[in-house]
């Protein structure tokens, strides 16, 4: 931590595909994310750590999440992540702990508490956190009233505006904000899931979802669409008062 803020890079919806040469909307993910890596490396050197907020294969394929751990290898910023809805989390989970990565998880960092939500429900795109992450939540928040928290997950707990996106969210999202509603500690939500930027806020939490380094989504689309915005990743200052300093950078399309 320095200069009084904690800094973290978010890295979401890397999609690596186990084949090196297939590719989505054109482009090749493995390609679309050493690029974005290279625009992230000064930030990702500085941070205090990397969140991947999953997707980070597009099939939970063993051969991608290797991959991922052996590109990201030369940084020693420490890695927290959890999965999407194209993970499977019993194939990630050892892989990427066994790199010293985290996986999931409630976490006290710099004055901050970072709770790492599994809303993936098996065979679906779309998500819901259930009793036991919701519960899991709750007692974290409870633990640690007094500590600025970011929430961390894949799916969108909010409606995106854009219909067959909004097809994909988290079901149980009214649950999820009746127990964020009761802890004022909660300073903001943080998801991947929708390739696009998005940033505002609800019941004074700020929601921020960020790009892919994949490919991007069109915002507000009523159907599926691709946007031709380049890949891109999100960095944020974290202050001691829970205040949230954000901004997106892109690679050229
Ligand atoms: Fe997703």
């Amino acid at each position: 931590m320095q200069n009084g803020c904690l800094k973290v890079v978010q890295l979401t919806d890397t999609h690596i595909f186990a084949d090196s040469t297939r590719r989505i909307g054109g482009l090749n993910p493995r390609e679309s994310f050493l690029a974005t890596l290279e625009k992230a490396s000064v930030a990702i050197r500085g941070c205090d750590f990397v969140l991947v907020t999953g997707d980070l294969a597009a099939e939970g394929e063993g051969l991608a999440y290797r991959w991922l751990v052996e590109t990201l290898a030369s940084f020693e910023t420490p890695i927290y992540c959890l999965p999407g809805n194209h993970d499977i989390g019993t194939v990630m989970a050892p892989i990427v702990s066994a790199s010293g990565w985290t996986y999931g998880g409630s976490h006290v960092i710099g004055g901050w508490n970072f709770v790492l939500l599994d809303s993936c429900v098996v065979d679906a795109e779309y998500g819901c956190l259930g009793e036991a992450e919701l519960d899991r939540l709750a007692t974290s928040l409870s633990r640690q009233p007094n500590l600025p928290t970011l929430i961390c997950l894949h799916h969108h707990p909010v409606p995106m505006g854009s219909a067959w996106m909004d097809t994909m969210l988290l079901t149980d999202s009214a649950n999820f904000w009746s127990v964020v509603k009761q802890n004022p500690q909660v300073s903001g939500v943080l998801w991947g899931h929708v390739h696009q930027n998005f940033d505002t806020f609800k019941h004074g939490v700020r929601l921020l979802a960020s790009p892919s380094t994949c490919v991007q989504f069109a915002a507000r689309s009523p159907s599926f669409a691709l946007d031709p915005l380049g890949p891109g990743f999100r960095f944020l200052r974290l202050f001691a008062d829970g205040h949230i300093d954000t901004e997106i950078k892109r690679v050229e399309p």
